[in-house]
């Protein structure tokens, strides 16, 4: 059994979450950090033994993705997800952030649209307007908290210049593991339109749901599908910079691997291989325990402000450790209730409106940190939100 219990100092540790809060929220002071999607939790012991290894062997060269390290990575998506891939298929990139800016580029032109299904990680907006992209989105519907795809929507505002739609699956922030049949009727609007999809898929090993990879449902599908992903969320090493792209479509690919190249998205470091094959042929059993202790934190949550008679609500996620939190019930506009978060409960949560300009009153929270922190955290937020 691993010890998630376990609390360990991040603070100075060059850690984005813990040490540079400033930079984010301004002159708040004593904030305790619940917003970087990253964990407060240890890497596994198999992770950091194959780096130690590493180490000793005491020569950090350039280096290349081993077979051995393809072969974990194709039998880990077959294990875990029931999804066939080939060695051809893969792309090994820096980071799934970079790899999509690349496909925006590769996908497109200057001045084409890009859908995105907002709420969404608000690094995809950045990166469309970077390359000069045009952004187009297509907000998710939502009932009592539950969130589902508005395809009426989103066909309404496809045009000539739509090239690419962008899936986040399972989706950051609303926590759907959105569902075979959900991603087929996506899926046949793109076809119908020529639409390639980006489909990232980082969150997809931290489901509490049955996970479905868009590009297994059909050849069709997998023909207009870039897929992204990697180890970093799952395992928690998203700070080695390693990560992975799946093209089935041998011209996507070669469209897609020219501007990783142009842009040195294949640069990585050699540790973001060896903790990957380590995760990847190691890993099932401490995925496992990591994610019954996330829902237990997401009960724990749920049950704390529900026991506290608290207004804050949300929908427990289907996936991730990220909760989308509404605070609209205590009828506080969304700055007073960020000023209360930062100011008087001295917590660091993540603005929806970074997410989705709509999303007045909704804050993320990361429940990924030993349960006693997250207990500190609930209670602050609760006595000083009501
Ligand atoms: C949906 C999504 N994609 C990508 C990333 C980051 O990926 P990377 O660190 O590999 O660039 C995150 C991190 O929060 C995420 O939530």
């Amino acid at each position: 059994m691993y010890n998630f219990d376990e609390e360990i100092n991040r603070k100075d540790t060059s850690c984005l979450k813990h040490d540079v809060m400033s930079a984010y929220f301004g002159d708040y002071k004593d904030l305790q950090p619940l917003w970087v999607a990253d964990m407060d939790l240890r890497t596994p012991d198999f992770i950091t033994q194959a780096m130690n290894e590493k180490i000793q062997h005491g020569i950090f060269g350039y280096t290349r993705p081993t077979k051995t390290l393809i072969d974990a990575v194709v039998k880990w998506m077959k294990d875990r997800h029931n999804y066939t891939i080939k060695e051809e298929y893969l792309t090994f990139v820096n980071g799934v952030v970079p790899a999509y800016s690349a496909a925006i580029e590769a996908f497109s032109n200057e001045g084409d649209e890009v859908i995105v299904q907002t709420p969404a990680y608000y690094p995809f907006f950045n990166h469309i307007k970077s390359n000069n992209r045009v952004l187009v989105a297509n907000q998710l519907k939502e009932t009592d908290g539950y969130y589902t795809m508005d395809l009426k929507d989103l066909e309404s505002k496809i045009t000539s210049k739509t090239k690419i739609l962008v899936l986040c699956s399972p989706h950051n922030p609303v926590g759907r593991v959105w569902n075979k049949e959900e991603l087929s009727a996506l899926a046949k609007i793109c076809i119908k339109h020529n639409i390639k999809i980006i489909s990232d898929e980082i969150h997809a090993d931290l489901v509490y749901e049955k996970f479905t990879s868009l590009a297994s449902i059909s050849s069709e599908i997998a023909d207009i599908t870039l897929t992204l992903n990697s180890a970093g969320k799952t395992f928690n090493i998203a700070g080695l910079n390693c990560g992975y792209a799946i093209c089935h479509n041998k011209e996507m690919k070669k469209t897609f691997d020219e501007v990783v190249i142009k842009r040195e998205v294949n640069a990585i470091n050699l540790f973001g291989f060896v903790a990957h094959e380590a995760a990847y042929t190691k890993g099932h059993i401490w995925l496992e325990e990591l994610k019954s202790y996330l829902q237990s934190n997401i009960d724990f949550t749920y049950d704390f402000l529900k026991s506290n008679n608290s207004k804050i609500e949300f929908v427990k996620p289907e996936a991730t450790y990220l909760l989308w939190l509404n605070f609209n019930k205590l009828n506080n506009t969304h700055s007073q209730i960020k000023h209360r978060l930062l100011g008087d409960a001295k917590v660091a949560l993540n603005d929806g409106t970074t997410f989705a300009k709509e999303a007045k009153g909704y804050f993320r929270i990361n429940i990924a940190l030993p349960q006693a922190q997250l207990k500190i955290a609930l209670e602050k937020i609760v006595t000083n939100l009501h």
